[in-house]
């Protein structure tokens, strides 16, 4: 693996070989290292991206609290089997104040968009940045972060960038608490009111197994579990695949997501459903 930190010592690493990438924010997980594996299922030279995105933090908190740790982070990517390492500064990706946003009307307006303010704008953007200056052939997004996939989905159709956008499925810990760079932030007593989240996922995955197609009852039954696990929720809402517009019923690919907070963590999960 090599570890570079220009856009183009990437496209010298890859060269016409068509590239599949990883785009990341660092203090990788096993939910990291299984995007890394479908990128090595479709692509012979695999690049991770790994940028903390200030563009797409709405609390200036939360930025400089988002873990990092470059040198844990680089050893674990060469075990996955990632070729080429783009690790940039602020100024490589942004080297005077960007005066550009993408916007994904529509799909960026529900839930994240709602509850996180310039959210997607930030996502679009230095997704958009990213497939412009590596021009990757695939890229690689977990379903966890559902209405981001559709966003990006939407962004690279929008302006025709010429790659494949895969989505691979969330991973979780044993016990359903789907993997997030923030869950080290969740202390002993946290992580069971954490559980409420895909506890009360799991339970409307059931409920639709057994021909519920009603989405208020099913976000019922999600908002019930949060509540009664004792974490605040923000939203938990049905919504289509690919537009991520809230639906009523279940009658096509969908999703039912959640974020909630628990103390100061705030955690989202999603169940795909149909
Ligand atoms: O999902 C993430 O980690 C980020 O939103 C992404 C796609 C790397 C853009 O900064």
């Amino acid at each position: 693996m090599i570890v570079v930190d220009t856009f183009a010592a990437v496209r010298a690493e890859t060269g016409s070989v068509p590239s599949a990438l990883v785009p990341t924010m660092g203090f990788l997980h096993e939910g990291h290292l299984s995007l890394v594996e479908v990128a090595t299922e479709v692509s012979d030279r695999v690049v991770m991206s790994l940028f903390v995105n200030p563009l797409q933090f709405d609390e200036a908190g939360d930025l400089d609290r988002y873990p990092r740790d470059l040198e844990r982070d680089a050893a674990l990517a060469e075990s996955a089997g990632i070729d080429v390492l783009f690790a940039p500064s602020a100024e490589e990706m942004y080297p005077i104040d960007p005066a550009t946003r993408v916007t994904v009307a529509g799909v960026s307006s529900g839930m994240e968009g709602a509850h996180r303010s310039g959210h997607f704008d930030g996502v679009a953007t230095v997704v958009a940045k990213l497939f412009a200056g590596i021009r990757p052939a695939f890229a690689i997004f977990g379903r966890k972060d559902a209405q981001q996939l559709a966003v990006v989905r939407r962004m690279a159709r929008d302006l025709s960038f010429p790659v494949e956008i895969i989505g691979s499925p969330t991973v979780r810990e044993t016990d359903g608490l789907a993997l997030s760079s923030r869950n080290v932030f969740l202390g002993e007593e946290d992580r069971s009111v954490a559980l409420g989240l895909s506890g009360g996922l799991f339970a409307a995955a059931e409920a639709a197994r057994g021909g519920e197609r009603d989405g208020a009852a099913l976000e019922g039954l999600v908002r019930d579990a949060v509540t009664a696990a004792g974490a605040d929720l923000e939203y938990a809402t049905l919504a289509d695949a690919f537009t991520a517009e809230p639906i009523g019923t279940v009658d096509r690919e969908v999703f039912l997501a959640v974020a909630a907070r628990v103390g100061a963590v705030r955690l989202i999960d999603n169940v795909v459903l149909w």
